[in-house]
């Protein structure tokens, strides 16, 4: 795994870098977008002066709420408005009632999923593959456990306004893509990102299922850094 840890300025540019390089080399990539608001601060720097054209680009949404599919708080609207529409991407999937348990095919004739840009739950999480989540999952409904629900609920106006499902691609399905980036910022992801680093690899931190990830990039600021050596 390559760790760096620098000013979150620099870390918004070599993530964007790391995005561009990928679209540059192979421009009918796939590529798996997760929302939430540090991926957030990474779109706004790769959308605001982009280097690469995107418009070949196929993009995989990591996550969807259960019943949000069509809503201004789901993810696939969230990422349009912050991403797609920015870059001219114009195919794009999202996990669905009617496609998730085919999700993984679609992703396979799209020719798999070459960079999966990631973000981490304070409990582990990666999409939405909560901790006990098993190791071989491919695309599937998950639960929200109330730690991820609680730190949804500023999001939608309240803990119980927070969907209690979402689609999310499996830990076997991000731990396919050929390249992996993810990024944590903030002190409050210190912890996480210590056990994602050298935690053991049990189903309790499914990040951790990342230290055997061969092309995998952490990309901390210094505080979601600060517990490693
Ligand atoms: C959600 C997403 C995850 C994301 C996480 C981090 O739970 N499903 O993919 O990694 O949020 O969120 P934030 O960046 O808002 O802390």
């Amino acid at each position: 795994m390559k760790i760096v840890i620098d000013k979150r300025d620099n870390i918004l540019q070599q993530a964007a870098k790391l995005i561009s390089d990928t679209v540059s080399a192979k421009p009918d990539c796939a590529i798996a977008f997760a929302a939430g608001e540090t991926l957030k601060q990474v779109y706004s720097e790769l959308t605001k002066n982009p280097t690469v054209s995107f418009s070949g680009c196929k993009a995989f949404n990591v996550t969807e709420y259960v019943g949000l599919e069509n809503d201004k708080n789901g993810c696939a609207s969230e990422l349009y408005e912050e991403l797609y529409s920015k870059l001219g991407i114009s195919e794009i999937h999202t996990p669905n009632a009617e496609n998730f348990e085919s999700y993984d095919d679609e992703i396979a004739a799209a020719g798999g999923i070459e960079l999966a840009v990631l973000g981490i739950g304070t409990n582990g999480h990666i999409g939405f593959n909560e901790p006990a989540t098993l190791f071989d999952t491919h695309t599937h409904i998950a639960k929200l456990t109330d730690k991820t629900k609680a730190m949804k609920a500023e999001h939608f106006g309240g803990v119980d306004n927070v969907p209690v499902e979402a689609y999310t691609m499996g830990l076997k399905t991000l731990c396919s893509a050929k390249n992996v980036i993810l990024c944590a910022f903030g002190e409050e992801k210190a912890d996480v990102v210590y056990n994602l680093v050298y935690g053991k690899t049990s189903t309790y931190i499914p990040a951790a299922m990342l230290q055997m990830h061969m092309n995998m990039t952490l990309l901390l600021d210094e505080a979601a850094g600060a517990k490693l050596d």
